[in-house]
């Protein structure tokens, strides 16, 4: 695991969307995993702008969301579904029919749940998997105490998420209280993992994922087990952690970072 400090949520947001864009350009068929919530919301605004104003190209990307809230139908406005495409994939020249996430009205949970897995192996893995972080150390819908070798599967969400996330909803408690997530075994399958996390209210979880032990008590801590993860915070999310000052260095020194200096 690395860990890269950004100034501004803005500046970690663009160390991400450059990332992606890097790995999309290079990589047209790519296999990209992607993530919701509102620290998403600014890379997907500057893939989009990339698209747009450079050409940035999506044809033959193929996408895997993480999770979807059971019961909510593709137009409803808090489904996962219904925010990809409103925040990404209607802004770019995507091929629909390549964006996957898992079935919200999908009644049989298991049949639903395999049928992912399939999927994702039938395209090859995951190459790059885009995360974000809840409050409860969440990955996906990896509540505490996912088994760190789980598969898709849905979840019972805890009441610090339904906090987290039931603001969306009108009226709040029309939020549901299950989903379909990919399993904590899925993500770290992929090949590459690019973790996001800005503002001081990710501070306590991200030195706790980061350089707290490994534990199935907080799903992020797996990510210590793969060996691509990149963890992108900015100054407010970074407060917490210990080895600052190396991190700082390695973004500073190490090659790799060059090219998206300047
Ligand atoms: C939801 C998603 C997670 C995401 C989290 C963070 O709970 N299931 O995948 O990481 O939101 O949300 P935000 O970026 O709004 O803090």
């Amino acid at each position: 695991m690395e860990v890269i400090i950004r100034p501004t949520a803005d500046a970690a947001a663009e160390l991400t969307a450059q990332i992606i864009k890097k790995t999309v350009a290079t990589r047209p068929n790519l296999v990209l995993g992607l993530a919701t919530g509102g620290t998403m919301e600014t890379v997907y605004d500057k893939l989009a702008r990339e698209h747009k104003e450079n050409n940035l190209d999506f044809s033959l990307t193929r996408t895997f969301n993480l999770d979807e809230y059971i019961g909510l139908p593709p137009e409803d406005k808090n489904s996962y579904r219904y925010y990809m495409n409103k925040n990404l994939f209607s802004r770019i020249n995507i091929d629909l029919r390549n964006t996957h996430l898992p079935n919200g009205m999908a009644e049989n949970y298991t049949a639903e749940s395999e049928k992912y897995e399939q999927l994702i192996k039938d395209n090859g893995g995951i190459d790059l998997q885009l995360l974000g972080i809840g409050r409860s150390g969440h990955i996906g819908f990896n509540e505490p105490l996912s088994a760190l070798q789980s598969r898709t599967r849905e979840k019972a969400l805890t009441p610090v998420t339904y906090e987290q996330n039931s603001i969306y909803f009108v009226p709040p408690e029309s939020m549901p209280k299950r989903a379909f997530t990919m399993g904590i075994g899925t993500i770290l399958d992929a090949r590459r993992i690019v973790l996001l996390a800005t503002g001081e209210a990710k501070a306590e979880i991200i030195s706790k994922a980061v350089e707290g032990p490994v534990t199935s008590m907080i799903s992020a801590s797996a990510l210590q087990l793969h060996p691509k993860t990149t963890v992108i915070v900015d100054e407010a999310a970074s407060k917490n952690l210990k080895e600052k000052e190396y991190y700082r260095w390695l973004f500073d020194n190490e090659p790799e970072w060059e090219e998206y200096k300047g």
